[in-house]
């Protein structure tokens, strides 16, 4: 059954008062100029058919959604060797936790879409491409968003720079470990720039329509993945993309997800549609508390999720 326009503005003020329930992300503090109360979703199906409702206006740093787009770069750019360097296990742990750095998998991150995997994946980029990986990895992302203006916000980026002592800590950690060989500085400067290109829900549901699609965009008739890419992603994105909720998102939502601390949800329902979201207040693993009742409302209702 087709998504009606009603019902969507109805989940959408239904699920307007979650944004009470969460916070604004403050350990990078240039977040905390976000909109709390904003809730906005943009939704365009595999044939470009699009719909709305909410806040779509509202203009957000990707963060960890860029995770998914950084996966899906390198492993187009360099195929399996990617998984030298990182795992495809969840790690019921925070986006940002250290310890099984240590504790397993000998210095290798356990999931690309946590930020010790992110930034495994980025030094990957970074050895093969130099200074240029992130100017490529950023087009690579305005390919996909259908939208060359996107840029750099320059204040979060100075803000994650300046208050990133977490991710610095995993990168030298994993630097110790042999696990990549590249400068420090280098790769952090990519993945932090990377994690603050300013976008819209429009921006997200184009890139998750492209994922829908198994790589391939009807509109321009460029195939930007293969499909063995776009399966692996989507199975990624379903058992590792919320972080230590992705098992409980997986039974009430069951929508391969994407999340990030700027409050952006990307979501790709295979063969139907890329769904984008904004709702900056986060809930204590760190998704957006709103969006995430409305993308389970929408789940519930039009039986959306992949385990039907
Ligand atoms: O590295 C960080 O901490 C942020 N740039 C991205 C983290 C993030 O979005 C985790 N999301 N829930």
């Amino acid at each position: 059954m087709d998504i009606t326009q009603s019902s969507l503005d109805q989940f959408l003020t239904e699920s307007k008062p979650y944004t009470n329930n969460g916070k604004l992300a403050s350990y990078i503090p240039e977040l905390l100029k976000a909109n709390q109360d904003a809730l906005g979703i943009y939704i365009i199906d595999v044939n470009g058919k699009e719909m709305y409702a909410g806040d779509i206006e509202t203009r957000f740093t990707i963060q960890s959604v860029s995770k998914v787009v950084t996966l899906i770069y390198a492993l187009e750019a360099y195929g399996d060797e990617v998984f030298t360097r990182i795992g495809v296990e969840q790690t019921a742990d925070a986006f940002n936790s250290i310890i099984k750095l240590e504790t397993r998998n000998n210095g290798k991150p356990l999931n690309p879409l946590i930020n010790a995997g992110a930034i495994a994946t980025t030094s990957f980029i970074v050895e093969k491409e130099g200074k240029n990986g992130f100017d490529n990895l950023s087009n690579f992302l305005r390919k996909l968003a259908k939208n060359d203006s996107i840029d750099v916000n320059q204040s979060v980026y100075e803000s994650e720079q300046r208050t990133g002592d977490t991710n610095r800590a995993l990168a030298y950690f994993q630097k110790g470990q042999r696990t990549f060989s590249a400068s420090v500085d280098d790769v952090l400067e990519a993945y932090f720039k990377t994690c603050s290109h300013e976008v819209q829900v429009k921006d997200l549901a184009n890139i998750a329509r492209v994922i829908a699609n198994n790589g391939f965009d009807p509109d321009t008739g460029v195939r930007y993945f293969s499909e063995r890419n776009a399966r692996m992603t989507k199975a990624i994105m379903s058992t590792c993309g919320m972080y230590d909720s992705s098992g409980e998102f997986a039974l009430m939502v069951g929508i391969p997800s994407k999340s990030g601390v700027g409050g952006g949800i990307m979501s790709v329902v295979p063969g139907e549609y890329g769904i984008g979201i904004i709702g900056p207040a986060l809930d204590e693993k760190g998704n957006s508390a709103a969006g995430v009742a409305l993308l389970s409302k929408l789940s519930q209702e039009y039986g959306l999720s992949i385990f039907r």
